[in-house]
């Protein structure tokens, strides 16, 4: 099928390649003409594992190609909306982007008008696709579906290509079928629903994802005055085939571009129509302070932070990205810099977009070299790089051999064997 994708950001540029993959003619559009000059030669302007090479397979077979005009895609059977709704000001989506887009296919219909499915993947608030359907009505031969992707970053590529479940809210038969054909290679089961259903599935998936996080940082908090270990307690719920093992890590909180803003927008949404989601108001609350909590225990150990050099390991929000929105390492940094501690940073990819931020900090290129000198290190991010160590060597430069693993990761009773202090999240 001839298929274009407006926005090339994580789920744009991931949902084009992949069904590229799966012998689709992809047209990707994007109004940033430096990144479509980039995407053109083959360089992916993202950092997610897999992806520089498949897009230059892809633009090799003449599967892909990238433009800043919509317009020249007057044969496309589906158009996907790829594009950002990030957090406004008041914490709403702010769906600008969403409505310049709808705006270029209104404007592509009257120069090519043909039976059409307008594909919106962007999260967008529970109503949106609707109203959107009502806004192109005078496109009569356009559909609107809501399609919401679940693609985690570092995954991405994998996750397009297996997904969890295919979601397609939409009011036409005619959609669903063309939404058959096109995903005809995905084995995944199909939920076929409303728009708003649709909508509101991916807000609910990406909340209660968040809220299993919170809720173990909180027991994460328990468990440090009980004595008891939380990746103990996690493993023990986990084989509950109710609960499952998936996402009960405790650790310094959730980041992202998805959480942290879906949970706000959800419950923005809520307010708007009168309801209070209690629930999700403290997800959010116990994850702003985690990171907080956390220094606060390395404070307890050094009551002086002034002048000592800490070492921080990983600055993305999560292993296999270079994202920083709403990085658990920001506030980490802030509080080390605001206690007067010297920090020495290091993330294979990241660390540039961080000094922007904290210039103040160093940053150094190899994990290792974060350690010299330090009164203590701090993992934030548990990046392959940052957990298998030479932890002879880092014991011998560490100014006091004292960790403090963020995410669970480094291997805690080794370390205490070999004379390093070891604190992990929630661990006795
Ligand atoms: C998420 C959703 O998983 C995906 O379905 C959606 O489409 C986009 O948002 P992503 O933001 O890429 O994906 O990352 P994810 O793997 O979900 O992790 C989010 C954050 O939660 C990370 O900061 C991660 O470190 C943290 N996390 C995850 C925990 O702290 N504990 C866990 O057990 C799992």
């Amino acid at each position: 099928m001839k298929v274009a994708v407006i926005g090339t950001g994580y789920v744009g540029l991931t949902t084009a390649v992949s069904l590229a993959m799966k012998g689709h003619e992809v047209l990707g559009i994007d109004v940033d003409a430096a990144k479509i000059e980039q995407l053109s030669n083959g360089r992916s302007p993202i950092y997610e594992p897999g992806l520089d090479q498949v897009l230059l397979e892809m633009l090799g077979q003449s599967k892909i190609r990238f433009s800043t005009k919509l317009l020249e895609a007057k044969e496309a059977q589906v158009v996907f909306v790829c594009v950002g709704t990030p957090e406004a000001a008041d914490g709403e989506a702010d769906l600008s982007y969403l409505h310049a887009a709808l705006q270029d296919i209104a404007s592509l219909h009257e120069h090519s008008p043909v039976e059409r499915i307008v594909v919106i993947k962007s999260t967008v608030p529970v109503g949106t696709g609707d109203w959107a359907a009502d806004s192109l009505r005078r496109c009569n031969q356009l559909h609107v579906v809501s399609n919401p992707e679940f693609l985690r970053e570092g995954c991405a590529l994998e996750d397009a290509l297996n997904p969890s479940r295919i979601i397609v809210g939409a009011d036409s038969e005619e959609a669903v079928a063309v939404m058959q054909t096109l995903y005809s290679g995905l084995s995944a089961p199909w939920v076929i629903t409303t728009r708003a259903n649709a909508e509101l599935i991916k807000y609910a998936s990406n909340a209660y994802l968040a809220a299993r996080i919170s809720f173990m940082n909180e027991l994460a908090r328990l468990s440090t005055v009980l004595g008891t270990d939380v990746t103990v307690v996690s493993h023990g719920m986990g084989l509950d085939s109710r609960i499952g093992p998936q996402f009960l890590r405790a650790g310094v909180g959730y980041g992202g571009s998805c959480f942290p803003k879906d949970t706000i927008a959800l419950l923005k949404l809520a307010n708007q129509h009168g309801v209070t989601l209690g629930l999700l108001e403290k997800v959010r609350e116990v994850n702003a302070s985690q990171p907080v909590w956390f220094i606060e225990q390395l404070a307890q150990k050094i009551p002086d932070l002034s002048g000592k050099r800490i070492a921080v390991l990983g600055l993305a929000f999560k292993p296999d990205t270079d994202d920083i929105r709403e990085a658990p390492a920001l506030r980490i940094l802030a509080a080390l810099q605001a206690a007067g501690a010297v920090v020495s940073a290091y993330d294979p990819i990241a660390a540039k977009a961080v000094a922007a931020l904290f210039p103040d900090a160093e940053y150094v290129t190899a994990p290792e070299a974060a350690f010299v000198g330090a009164y203590a290190a701090v993992l934030v991010t548990e990046w392959q790089e940052c957990v298998k160590l030479d932890w002879k060597l880092i014991k011998e430069q560490m100014e006091r051999p004292l960790l403090f693993d963020g995410r669970n990761a480094w291997p805690g009773d080794e370390l205490k064997k070999a004379g390093f202090e070891y604190q992990g999240v929630g661990r006795s």
